[in-house]
């Protein structure tokens, strides 16, 4: 039987509308959330993703503070930035895309963000809360990744979950997100990355398998359980003069030989893609909630 596709694009706009209602009780509460999006140089990548936040700030009502930085700048210039936007009482979240010049240290950048206001989730304080527990602002993407799962009708609790791939940015924190308890998660968890020898042994024991190694078709159909939720979170560019543009976009699986194998299965694009940016959204209205109280 063929796969159920998993279609991101539906469920990030159903988390959408939910934000846009949530921001409209907090401006009847006369609070307007504000995220402020930070761009350093002009790595067309990044100008996309950053376009797209913005837009998705109009959609649902949240204000977005757009600071472009020269690529030249130097770090101290975006840590004076940071710095104003932490003392800022109307901005409630920052974001600094990622990746920046290499004379800019990330580390040093991200642990300058106000914890509170880190709605990408990536300051240590917050890494550290998501790994015992506690509440505060987890990294989008990977946040992602369950709701994906459970708002398609499937079952996290009890299953095994799968990763391939350790970045702190996907692999770690969707570890913790999935072994956390609670219904949207309580997985068995095995986070398998480029040192694990005998990989497909892993991967074929896996209820719900998620890739983000970034090797463009790398998850092939003999490495799927049948019947299993394979949730793709590359996004390669690959060459292809048959496309205006000259490159087309896949995933870290090979979408047209493991959807007859899998039960459930995300495109790309159109599978995770859109739900980072509905769980920023989500993540934005979470930071003005914590920080004001309300
Ligand atoms: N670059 C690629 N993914 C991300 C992300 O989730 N957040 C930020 N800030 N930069 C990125």
């Amino acid at each position: 039987m063929a796969a159920k596709i998993i279609d991101g694009k539906v469920i990030a706009a159903e988390i959408r509308t939910e934000v846009k209602a949530d921001v409209g009780r907090l401006k009847q509460a006369g609070l307007t959330p504000c995220l402020a999006v930070v761009l350093v140089g002009k790595n067309p990548a990044s100008r996309s993703y950053v376009g797209s936040k913005v837009r998705a700030c109009e959609e649902t009502g949240i204000t977005s503070l757009k600071i472009e930085i020269a690529a030249n700048a130097k770090e101290q210039d975006l840590l004076d930035q940071i710095d104003k936007l932490n003392r800022d009482i109307n901005v409630h979240g920052i974001l600094v895309q990622l990746p920046l010049p290499h004379h800019m240290d990330e580390e040093r950048v991200t642990e300058r963000i106000d914890p509170a206001k880190d709605v990408d989730g990536f300051h240590p304080e917050n890494v550290g809360k998501l790994s015992i527990g506690l509440d505060g602002l987890t990294p989008c993407t990977p946040s992602g990744v369950p709701e994906l799962i459970s708002r398609s009708g499937l079952s996290l609790s009890g299953k095994h979950a799968v990763i391939i791939g350790r970045s702190n940015i996907v692999g770690k924190p969707l570890m913790n997100i999935l072994m956390q308890k609670g219904e949207k998660a309580n997985c068995t968890v095995t986070c398998c990355h480029s040192g694990t020898d005998h990989l497909a042994n892993y991967t074929r024991q896996a209820d719900i398998l998620i890739a983000a190694i970034g090797v463009p078709e790398f998850v092939t159909a003999g490495m799927v359980k049948d019947g299993a939720t394979v949730i793709d979170v590359g996004i390669n560019r690959v060459d292809d003069s048959e496309h205006s543009r000259g490159y087309r976009l896949v995933g870290d699986v090979a979408y047209h030989d493991v959807r007859d194998v899998a039960g459930a299965i995300t495109p790309v694009p159109g599978g995770v893609g859109p739900m980072t940016v509905a769980m920023l959204m989500k993540n934005t209205v979470k930071a003005t909630r914590m920080i004001s109280g309300v």
